[in-house]
């Protein structure tokens, strides 16, 4: 029997991004090559300074490499114009930031559907669709609470779900538990695996190796380079009922907030 061939999420090639500066060139990605196969789970870490966030923007499309070759799908961001480059990132990338980064005036369901209405895509079908994100993490009782009258890890629900709208090729979660106590770093890190065992592909920079303990592999960055890139030994993995209860406790906790 063939084994199904594992489809790419994204391909990454000799990636450089080279920084010109008035007295010199900082070399801030110096030739990074690596895959991220459908389903993975990757941490991306390194000291200050080793090119974490250059290879972030990359990697969401905020900017361009001054060499090499990401493949998205079929398609190469590092040969796309701007327009070509913010419509794929709209339509098929799921951002998380450490700031939640959630519209004040909007609802926990608006919220979600940012994305799509970026891309013009708001339909009664994409309200649905809202709604039925933000059950799945653990919202639906909140649909029309705006994100001040959310708890942190609330507000980190809310846009995860947003990040899933598009049914995006990633998860780009950059420091999503920066701004999260132990407790709630827990909740979110239990809802990131949930997804993964769903299928869906994430890959976030952390500092904290605990965190990157609850990847399935580490890329670990130095000066530019990769120093290495491995599997996670001895992967901290929630139980399903320990998934179940850090859901309920969450819910617990909320409620009593109200
Ligand atoms: N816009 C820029 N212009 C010039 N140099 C830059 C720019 N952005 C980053 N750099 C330089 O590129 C190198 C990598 O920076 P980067 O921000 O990617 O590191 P990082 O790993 O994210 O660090 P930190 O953990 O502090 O966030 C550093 O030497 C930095 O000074
Ligand atoms: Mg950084």
């Amino acid at each position: 029997m063939n084994a199904k061939p594992t489809r790419m999420a994204a391909v990454i090639r000799d990636l450089q991004k080279h920084y010109v500066l008035k007295s010199e060139t900082v070399r801030a990605l110096r030739g990074v090559s690596f895959d991220v196969p459908e389903g993975d789970y990757v941490a991306i870490m390194g000291p200050s300074g080793s090119g974490k966030s250059t290879l972030l923007n990359l990697l969401g499309c905020l900017d361009q490499p001054t060499h090499g070759s990401f493949l998205l799908g079929d398609e190469d961001v590092a040969q796309m114009t701007d327009d070509q480059l913010s419509t794929i990132r709209a339509s098929r990338i799921g951002f998380v930031f450490q700031s939640y980064n959630l519209i004040a005036q909007l609802s926990v369901v608006e919220n979600i559907e940012v994305p799509l209405y970026y891309m013009g895509n708001l339909t009664a079908q994409s309200r649905l669709r809202s709604i039925e994100l933000a059950s799945m993490v653990g919202l639906g009782e909140r649909l029309d609470h705006r994100p001040a009258q959310l708890s942190g890890g609330q507000q980190q629900r809310v846009a995860i779900a947003r990040s899933l709208v598009n049914d995006p090729y990633f998860i780009l979660a950059d420091e999503a538990t920066g701004n999260l106590d132990s407790v709630t770093t827990e909740e979110i890190l239990a809802l990131f695996q949930r997804l993964n065992d769903e299928g869906k592909t994430i890959i976030m920079v952390t500092h904290e190796d605990e965190v990157a303990q609850h990847a399935k592999r580490v890329i670990r960055l130095r000066d530019g380079e990769i120093q290495f890139d491995k599997p996670v030994v001895d992967r901290k993995v929630f139980t399903a009922e320990q998934i179940q209860e850090i859901a309920h406790n969450a819910d617990v906790a909320s409620r009593s907030a109200d």
